[in-house]
């Protein structure tokens, strides 16, 4: 990154304002979506590379600044202006507020011993830029898989801001490449990426999960997401990959996301009605985030119910 690089400072934008459509956001049955993408993992040798003018540093806390690349939705996609196209493409390109709202309440969490990331697995769904995940991996995770709709994503953004985040990431499986004497010594934190639709992705991040021949231990400790719950047909099945993937019983998730999507009809409250419903697993309000003039933002803590971890 050049030293010059611009700082961005928090809020990008707000999908949080009272005009329902103003980023291009509309709710859609999923009748009328097109067929999903297909489950793949990307490899972090597919990164495209991101021009240094084009990395900006994200100011988070005092003592916490991230890097992350600006690639523009028209590039990749072929269209401006938009927030997202249901079915195509589901936001991943902008960062979003929540995902900060997650890494600063994550930051709380460790100083009040609340959560420990030192060696655990840990899942960013719908990750996008990835911060929180990246938060992960410099607080000690020992593995930090991603998600997102789009392998595009991965490709452009996701990869790109993890390279210039995490220095002591693990080549994996792309080990056909020589590794440096200095990529090898930091060959410590394991980091994959998997594109695809919640409905299916499972059988890419749990494999074996479907014919229940998957140990609790090769599930993920920690589930971070920011901003996932926006799409009410999308809630349930975000919900059930959860299940699947979240190990039993001490696995938790911090979620982050507006009390309400206006116009879409999702939010953080629509999710906890289906945790509810189902009554596995149980809820805490960890912190909210308003700033008088627009949506309430909340990050909740989801574990399951009556365990002594
Ligand atoms: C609004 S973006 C949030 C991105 C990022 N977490 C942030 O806060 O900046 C929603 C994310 O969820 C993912 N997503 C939305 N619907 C999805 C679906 N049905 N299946 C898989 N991923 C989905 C998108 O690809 C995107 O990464």
């Amino acid at each position: 990154m050049s030293a010059d690089s611009p700082k961005v400072t928090y809020p990008f934008f707000t999908l949080s304002d009272s005009s329902p459509f103003r980023f291009g956001l509309c709710d859609s049955s999923e009748k009328s979506l097109p067929p999903p993408p297909p489950s793949i993992e990307v490899h972090l040798s597919e990164a495209s590379s991101v021009e240094s003018p084009n990395v900006d540093s994200v100011f988070i806390t005092d003592g916490l600044t991230l890097l992350k690349g600006r690639v523009s939705t028209n590039d990749v996609f072929g269209v401006s202006d938009s927030d997202l196209i249901p079915g195509k493409y589901e936001g991943g390109l902008k960062l979003w507020e929540g995902s900060i709202d997650l890494i600063k309440t994550l930051e709380s969490e460790i100083k009040l011993a609340n959560i420990l990331l030192s060696g655990k697995r840990v899942l960013e769904l719908g990750c996008g830029h990835s911060l929180p995940g990246i938060f992960a991996g410099l607080n000690g995770a020992g593995s930090v898989h991603f998600q997102d709709f789009n392998a595009e994503v991965l490709k452009h953004l996701t990869i790109p801001n993890v390279k210039y985040n995490l220095p002591n990431i693990s080549f994996g499986k792309d080990t056909g490449s020589e590794l440096t004497k200095q990529e090898e010594q930091h060959k410590l934190l394991d980091v994959r990426f998997f594109a695809g639709d919640w409905r299916e992705v499972h059988c890419l991040l749990v494999p074996g999960s479907e014919d229940n021949n998957l140990k609790e231990c090769e599930k993920y400790d920690v589930i971070l997401m920011a901003e996932t719950v926006y799409s009410l047909s999308a809630i349930q099945h975000l919900y059930n990959l959860i299940k699947k993937c979240l190990c039993h019983p001490c696995g938790v998730v911090y979620l982050a996301g507006k009390k309400h999507y206006f116009g879409v009809g999702g939010g953080t409250r629509q999710f906890l009605q289906v945790v509810n419903d189902d009554g596995a697993m149980e809820a805490s309000l960890l912190a909210e985030f308003a700033n008088g003039s627009s949506n309430v933002r909340e990050v909740w803590k989801i574990s399951f119910k009556a365990t002594h971890c």
